[in-house]
């Protein structure tokens, strides 16, 4: 019998080795990977970012925030680039989240945040609470107040709900957990030029989007909108659990000393795989390449799966793709799996892949090939 909690549906095998975009279970079988562990070895399991683990876990792994920390500034620089934001790093996706939803509070002195129906922010209190779909709050009692829930897509409902309170809008561009659904971008942008107006922040949330994901090193640089604050997670440090809070200088008075912090956030191992990512990720073309190679593999995937009467869609953006599918979902990440392919899925009736940014275009191949087979 388990000792764990079962709040996971765990398949009845265990990977035990990687090797670049392949993983093998405890039997020895080879798969390729389109999952990225959730959106998370985005570089797969990259040479270059086992050296400078290995690197850093023999010089000293973690010291604690009490003290100065290059690695954290290195980071920091390359992820703001030319913007002119500030940088709080944590461990996951819903504690950067946290720390952007304390961040629009304190700084507008506003309380009420508007996220959107079937958005996913994360499993704590908060990041919870942002999130738009009842059955991940189902059973813990009271949420904490002050947020409501638009139509995604629908600026008008956004509109119907800002009051004189309102702190901030925070949203997903590509809704990753509920199917990926991608902004529209007019929406977005109109979203973006009435927040400013009306001296709302915007939020948005990077983890599943960023670190190349949808092609661009975030997805808000597809839109051309500065958001005043934006989160970080999965692919940022390629597997050593991290998070970043971005937040425009503007807004820095906010997080004054003694405001908000982290034990473990932003520790040498974690900043030493996140600089190994940038190294990667930031090198002329890589994101460029990553974008094409998504596009390459959507055209793949409609072609191969266009008679297949079971999809009734094929979306995403960059390397974020999800096919919609009347097909039982389990029994399609089975058959996959069964074929040597791991893919996750989303919401109802999505088969959702999202394969590490280094997968070559044979391994694309070999991805929709199993897909055909799966689908038949
Ligand atoms: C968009 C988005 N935000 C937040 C989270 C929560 O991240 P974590 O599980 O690291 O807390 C996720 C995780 O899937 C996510 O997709």
């Amino acid at each position: 019998m388990t000792k764990l909690f079962e709040n996971y549906k765990r398949a009845d095998i265990e990977f035990v080795k990687a090797e670049g975009n392949y993983l093998f279970d405890s039997q020895g079988k080879q798969y390729l990977d389109f999952s990225s562990g959730i959106g998370v070895t985005n570089l797969g399991f990259h040479p270059q970012v086992k050296a400078a683990l290995e690197k850093q876990v023999v010089e000293i792994w973690h010291t604690p925030n009490l003290y100065q920390n290059s690695l954290q500034e290195e980071v920091a620089s390359r992820l703001i680039g030319d913007g002119n934001y500030r940088a709080f790093f944590c461990n996951s996706g819903a504690e950067a989240n946290e720390a952007a939803i304390k961040l629009a509070r304190k700084a507008t002195g506003k309380q009420e945040i508007i996220t959107f129906q079937n958005s996913f922010h994360g499993r704590t209190f908060g990041s919870m609470s942002a999130t738009g779909q009842d059955k991940i709050k189902t059973g813990f009692g009271e949420g904490v107040p002050h947020f409501s829930y638009a139509d995604y897509n629908d600026l008008d409902s956004v509109k119907d709900l800002v009051t004189t309170d309102t702190a901030a809008v925070m949203l997903e561009l590509v809704q990753g957990e509920s199917g990926v659904l991608p902004a529209d971008s007019d929406f977005v942008t109109d979203l973006a030029d009435f927040c400013q107006a009306q001296g709302i922040l915007l939020i948005v949330d990077e983890v599943q989007t960023g670190m190349g994901r949808t092609g661009k090193l975030y997805s808000f640089q597809h839109y051309g909108i500065t958001p005043d604050i934006f989160t970080l997670a999965k692919g940022l440090a390629n597997g050593v659990p991290v998070g970043a809070m971005l937040g425009l200088e503007k807004w820095a008075y906010a997080f004054d000393y003694g405001s908000h912090g982290s034990t473990f956030g932003g520790n040498k191992l974690a900043m030493a795989a996140s600089s190994a990512v940038l190294d990667v990720m930031l090198a002329d073309g890589f994101l460029a390449e990553a974008g094409q190679k998504g596009d390459y593999l959507q055209a793949q995937l409609q072609q191969a799966l266009e008679n297949k009467s079971t999809v009734t869609q094929i979306r995403g953006l960059g390397m974020m793709i999800g096919i919609e599918t009347n097909e039982n979902l389990a029994d399609i990440v089975e058959a996959a799996r069964g074929a040597g392919l791991i893919v996750l899925t989303a919401g109802k009736n999505v088969i959702r892949l999202l394969p590490p940014l280094t997968l070559t275009k044979d391994e694309i191949d070999q991805g929709v090939t199993i897909l055909a087979q799966v689908f038949n």
